[in-house]
This record gives structure tokens, C-alpha cells and sequence, in this order.
């Protein structure tokens, strides 16, 4: 599928592993999900447009490429997506980060929004969406409609452990948004968990259960 990218790295899946793992505690929880973020990004940022910058190094003049400044707005899902926020800070530490609040209603499994709030400037930004966790896709597609409705248009979104029905699910919702994850595993259970997953990501980040 163009667009969807499953990076199924073994450093990544090592941690992905640990991360699935039920005794994995909170603060283990917590520093795998920065750790993945931070492969993930270096993984979904390697196209991200560069700007030619003149270096003086000590013995010459030279022509070299970096990353133009206030390219990238980092946009998590709460609750779970703050778990990933500092992964991607560590390789874009000036990026303004932008809220979307979303839960998934307990009975019908879909998307109540309650929150937004952006950085100034989308427009002109790469956003990357975060979530650990892309299930049925319904959050990410409201996410993404919300990040279109506010003006941006060049979007990533970046998840941990997806099920095949969400990426097929926002893939045709927006299949312009390019989608990058960790793993892609098996199946949905009866209440849209996936399967073998993790659990509740925001649970087992936050310790609220
Ligand atoms: C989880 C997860 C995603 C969503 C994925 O959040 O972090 O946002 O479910 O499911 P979907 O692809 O079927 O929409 P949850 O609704 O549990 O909210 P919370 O983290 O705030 O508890
Ligand atoms: N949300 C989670 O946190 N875990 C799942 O498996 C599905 C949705």
C-alpha cells in the first residue's frame, strides 16, 4: 500500500516485545514508548525537504544540507500519544507541540472528541500525529480531519502497534497522509482491542489501572 510504511526493524520490534510484555511496569512502559518513538521518527523523517547552509569547517568553505527551523508541529492523541512526545523531541527538539483530545466511547468503540489545540503556523508544518495504538483507525481518521479542518497538509501519523483493519481504515480515509508503524499485528478482538497488542495503552503508560 503507498504510504504505509511497517518498519519492522529488529532493534525496534526488540523493544516492541518488552513493551507487549504484561510485567513490563510504568516507568519501563514510559521509556520504551520514548525509545521507539525516537527509531520511528528517525524512520519517517527520511524525506523530510532540506535547506542548503554555508559551514566553514577549519580548513574550508562548504555547502551542506540541514533541516530548515519550525518545519515539524508534533500533534499526540491524548492520552496515550503524550507517551511519545519526548521520542520525537529528541531529534527535533524546537518543535511546537499541538493537542487533539480523543477517546474511544467504551460501548460503540468510536471517536469522542474533547479537545484541540494547535501550534500557530500548521499550514506550513509537517505534522506528525501520535498514537501508540491504531485499532479500528476511527481515532486517527478524526484526528486527521480535525488536523485537515485547521488548515494542515502535509501529515504524518506514527503509531507503535497497529491492527490491519486501521491502517486499511485511514489508509482509505486519507490515503494521502503517510502512515508509519512499528508492527502490524494479527487481528481485532469482540471490543476492538488488538490482538496480541499490548492492552490499554494509556492505562499502562499512566499506571491508571
Ligand atoms: C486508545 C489509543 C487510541 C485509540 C485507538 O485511546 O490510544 O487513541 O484507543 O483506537 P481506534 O483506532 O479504534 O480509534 P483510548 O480511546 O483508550 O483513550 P485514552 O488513551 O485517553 O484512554
Ligand atoms: N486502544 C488501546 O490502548 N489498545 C488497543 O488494543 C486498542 C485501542
Amino acid at each position: 500500500m503507498q504510504n504505509v510504511t511497517i518498519i519492522n526493524h529488529p532493534l525496534i520490534s526488540h523493544k516492541v516485545a518488552m513493551l507487549r510484555n504484561k510485567d513490563t511496569n510504568t516507568k519501563q512502559f514510559r521509556e520504551l514508548v520514548e525509545e521507539i518513538s525516537t527509531l520511528l521518527t528517525y524512520e519517517a523523517f527520511k524525506d523530510i525537504p532540506t535547506v542548503e547552509v554555508k559551514v566553514e569547517t577549519p580548513l574550508e568553505v562548504t555547502v551542506q544540507q540541514i533541516i530548515a527551523e519550525n518545519s515539524v508541529a508534533i500533534i499526540p492523541i491524548l492520552r496515550a500519544g503524550l507517551g511519545m512526545v519526548n521520542g520525537v523531541h529528541t531529534l527535533f527538539p524546537a518543535a511546537k507541540v499541538g493537542h487533539i483530545g480523543m477517546y474511544r466511547d467504551e460501548s460503540t468503540c468510536l471517536p469522542q472528541e474533547y479537545y484541540c489545540k494547535l501550534p500557530q503556523g500548521i499550514e506550513s508544518k509537517i505534522s506528525i500525529l501520535l498514537d501508540p495504538m491504531l485499532a479500528t483507525g476511527g481515532s486517527a481518521i478524526a484526528a486527521v480531519d480535525l488536523l485537515k479542518k485547521k488548515g494542515a497538509k502535509n501529515i504524518k501519523c506514527m503509531h507503535i502497534i497497529a491492527a490491519p483493519e486501521g491502517i486499511a481504515n485511514l489508509h482509505k480515509a486519507h490515503p494521502d497522509v503517510q502512515i508509519y508503524c512499528a508492527v502490524c499485528d494479527r487481528e481485532l478482538n469482540a471490543q476492538s482491542y488488538i490482538l496480541p497488542g499490548l492492552g490499554d495503552a494509556g492505562d499502562r503508560l499512566f499506571g491508571t489501572k
